[in-house]
C-alpha cells in the first residue's frame, strides 16, 4: 500500500509527501474523512492531488492512501434512470441513506447490487469471444436492452462456462474464459480514456430534434458534435432540454455542469413525467443524469464531463445513438481555471490554462458514429452549451470549441428579447453536416436540400433588405423585394419561432417540418408570378391563406398531416383568384 502525507492545502489541491510510487491519475483517499482524489502532477517527490469533495478543515500532515487505480466508472445494469454527481456517487441513494447533506468521504455502490437481473445468454460454452463481444442481454429499462460485453482488457477467447437463462446480481459471474477470468455483469473504465472501438464512420443520419431550426437549417448528425452558445437566459438550458426530452437518441446523458441547482432540479421534476414518444414511457427510463451544480467542488465538475462521455461510450458500444448534453462547458472551463489557479501555472488568454483548448478536444473528440468492438454501429452525439459572459463569442471558451465541433447553434441575444424562441440565430449559426445528412432527407423528402438553401439564402436577402429599411423606410422598395421581407416574416414566425410549451408545436416531426417550409416558399414563388403580372403587395399580404400558413405549426398535429393539403388548395385558389383579378384589369 502507498501511503503519503499531506504537506499543503490550497482549497481543493492539495500536495502530498511520500506518494513517489503512485501513478498519475490514481485515485487517493486523503485525511482522516477519507474523501477523494485524484494525482494530476507527480513532480519531484511531491503529488499534486485534486480533491473531489469539500476539504475545509484538513490538516497538514493527514495521511493519504493511494488505491493504485485511475478514476473509473462502475459500468453495468443499473445506471439508467439514476442521477449521479461528478464521481458516480448516486445522489438519490445517498439522500435516503445519509440525508440530504453529502458527507464528505462517503462512499457508495454507483450501482445497486442487491438487485437481480434477468440475464439472457446469447453464447454458449466454447464460443470464440474477443474484448467487446456480447455475452447476453438484460432488459434494463422498457426502453433499454443492455448488452453484457466482454470488458476491453480481457485476454480470454473462447467461453468456457456462461450463465443459464436466469436472476444475477451484477457481482454474480454470468461467464468464465478459458484462461480463468471471471465475468460479471458490471466492469470498470478509467474516465479519461476513450474506450476502445473498432473504427470510426462517416456520419450519414441526423440526429432528429424536432426543432425546426436545427432539424432543417442547422442539421446536427448521429455522432456528431455541436454548441450552443449564448449570453444569459438566452435559451440554452431550454434548448438542451427541447433536445432530451425529443431526439431520436436511445439514451441521453444529460450533464448538469457548475449551473444553478434548480435547472436540475426542474429536469428531476419533469423528465419523469414525460413520456417518451417513442416508447410511451417515461423519459427517465432513457436518461441518466450527472449533476454537479453550481455549489458543489469544482474538480468534481472538472471530473464530470468525462464521467458522462465514458457513460455514454459504454452504451454506444453496445450499439445505440448516445446523446449527451453538457450544461455548461463554460462552467467546466471555468473549474479548470480555479485549479490550475491554485496549482500556480501560468496563465493563458483570461486566465484560462494553456491547457484549454487541449482538453475541449478531448472531449469533443470522443464524440463519433462507430462500429464497435462487436460490429455493432453505435454514436455517440455530443452537445455542449457555452455561456460567454455577457454574450460575447470571442472569448477564449467559444472561440476553441468552434474549432472542434461542426455544427453552431448561435443564441441571439435581440431574437431572446424579442422573446423569438429558439433564439437560435440563423445568419451566424452553421452546420457543417449537412451534406452528410442530404442522403437521409432525400429519402424522406427530396426537396429537403433545395428548400432549406432558398430559405436561407431568403433570409440573408432579408437581412441586407432590413438594413436599407432603416436608411430610407420600406415603401422606396418595389414590391417583390417587400415580398421578400414579408415572407422572412413567416419564416420567422410560422417555422424557426417554436414554442416549448405548446402541446403541438412543442415536437414537428420531419415530413411536417419539410411541408410547413415548401409551403412558405411555394407562397413566395406564386407571389411573385402573380406580383409580376400585376397584382400589388397589399392584395397578396391580406390573403387569408398567409396567415394560415404560419399557424400551421400550432394548428396541424403530427398525426394529421394530411390537413396541410388543405392549405395548399387555399393558396392555389386565393393566388388564381388575384391573378384573375388583375389580368382582367389589365386586359380592360
Ligand atoms: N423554446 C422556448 N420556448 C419558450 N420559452 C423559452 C424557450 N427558450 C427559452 N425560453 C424562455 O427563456 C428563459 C430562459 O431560458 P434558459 O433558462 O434556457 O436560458 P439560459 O441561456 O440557459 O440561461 P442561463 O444563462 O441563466 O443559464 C426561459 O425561462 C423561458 O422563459
Ligand atoms: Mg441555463
Amino acid at each position: 500500500m502507498i501511503e503519503g502525507k499531506i504537506s499543503r492545502i490550497s482549497g481543493p489541491i492539495v500536495y502530498a509527501e511520500g506518494l513517489d510510487g503512485a501513478g498519475l491519475y490514481d485515485v487517493v483517499r486523503v485525511g482522516g474523512k477519507s474523501i477523494m482524489g485524484e494525482i494530476i502532477r507527480q513532480k519531484e517527490g511531491l503529488a499534486t492531488i485534486q480533491v473531489y469533495e469539500d476539504d475545509t478543515g484538513m490538516h497538514i500532515g493527514e495521511k493519504i492512501i493511494c488505491t493504485e487505480r485511475p478514476l473509473s466508472l462502475r459500468l453495468g445494469p443499473g445506471l439508467v434512470g439514476t442521477i449521479y454527481d461528478g464521481i458516480q456517487r448516486p445522489l438519490k441513494s445517498m439522500y435516503e441513506k445519509e440525508g440530504a447533506f453529502l458527507k464528505p468521504g462517503q462512499v457508495t455502490e454507483p450501482l445497486d447490487e442487491e438487485k437481480k437481473w434477468e440475464f439472457t445468454p446469447v453464447v454458449k460454452e466454447g464460443d470464440s469471444v474477443g474484448p467487446g463481444f456480447v455475452l447476453g442481454t438484460v432488459q434494463e429499462t422498457a426502453s433499454i436492452n443492455h448488452k453484457i460485453m466482454v470488458p476491453p482488457s480481457l485476454s480470454g477467447r473462447f467461453v468456457k462456462s456462461i450463465a443459464k437463462k436466469g436472476e444475477y446480481t451484477i457481482n454474480d459471474v454470468i461467464a468464465v474464459t478459458e484462461l480463468d477470468e471471471e465475468i460479471t455483469m458490471s466492469q470498470y473504465w478509467p474516465v479519461r480514456i476513450p474506450r476502445p472501438y473498432k473504427q470510426k464512420m462517416m456520419v450519414t443520419e441526423p440526429l432528429i430534434t424536432g426543432q425546426r431550426v436545427i432539424d432543417v437549417f442547422f442539421p446536427l448528425s448521429k455522432g456528431g458534435t455541436a454548441a450552443i452558445p449564448g449570453g444569459f437566459g438566452t435559451g440554452k438550458t431550454m434548448t438542451q432540454h427541447a433536445i432530451a426530452k425529443w431526439c431520436d437518441a436511445d439514451l441521453i446523458v444529460y450533464i448538469g455542469c457548475g449551473e444553478r441547482g434548480n435547472e436540475m432540479t426542474d429536469v428531476l421534476t419533469e423528465f419523469p413525467s414525460l413520456i417518451d414518444p417513442r416508447t410511451g414511457r417515461s423519459l427517465m427510463e432513457r436518461t441518466i443524469l450527472i449533476a454537479n451544480t453550481s455549489n458543489m467542488p469544482v474538480a468534481a465538475r472538472e471530473v464530470s464531463l468525462y464521467a458522462g462521455i465514458t457513460l455514454a461510450e459504454y452504451y454506444r458500444d453496445m450499439g445505440m445513438h448516445v446523446a449527451i448534453m453538457a450544461d455548461s462547458t463554460s462552467r467546466w472551463a471555468e473549474a479548470l481555471r480555479e485549479l490550475s489557479g491554485r496549482m500556480e501555472e501560468m496563465p493563458a488568454e483570461e486566465g484560462f490554462p494553456a491547457y484549454l483548448a487541449t482538453r475541449l478536444a478531448e472531449f469533443y473528440e470522443r464524440a463519433g458514429l462507430v462500429k464497435s468492438l462487436c460490429n455493432g454501429t453505435g454514436s455517440v452525439s455530443v452537445i455542449g452549451a457555452v455561456s460567454p459572459a455577457g454574450g460575447d463569442f470571442s472569448e477564449p471558451v467559444t472561440q476553441h470549441t468552434k474549432r472542434f465541433i461542426r455544427c453552431f447553434w448561435a443564441l441571439d441575444r435581440d431574437l431572446a428579447n424579442a422573446r423569438h424562441y429558439p433564439a437560435i440565430g440563423w445568419i451566424e449559426s452553421y452546420s457543417e453536416y449537412a451534406d452528410e445528412v442530404k442522403n437521409w432527407w432525400d429519402k424522406l423528402d427530396a426537396r429537403w436540400a433545395t428548400v432549406r438553401q432558398e430559405a436561407l439564402d431568403l433570409l440573408k436577402k432579408e437581412q441586407r433588405l432590413e438594413q436599407i429599411v432603416r436608411l430610407i423606410g420600406p415603401d422606396a422598395l418595389p414590391d417583390g423585394q417587400r415580398l421578400i421581407l414579408t415572407v422572412a416574416e413567416m419564416i420567422k414566425n410560422g417555422f424557426l419561432q417554436q414554442n416549448a410549451f405548446d402541446e403541438i408545436d412543442v415536437y414537428s416531426v420531419p415530413d411536417k417540418q419539410i411541408q410547413i417550409l415548401v409551403l412558405m416558399m411555394d407562397f413566395y414563388k406564386r407571389a411573385l408570378e402573380v406580383i409580376s403580372e400585376g397584382a400589388p403587395l397589399l392584395k397578396i399580404i391580406s390573403l387569408p391563406v398567409r396567415e394560415e400558413i404560419v399557424r400551421l405549426k400550432t394548428s396541424v398535429p403530427n398525426d394529421k398531416l394530411e390537413q396541410i393539403q388543405t392549405v395548399r388548395t387555399h393558396l392555389n385558389q386565393q393566388m388564381l383568384e388575384v391573378e384573375r383579378l388583375y389580368n382582367k384589369v389589365g386586359a380592360v
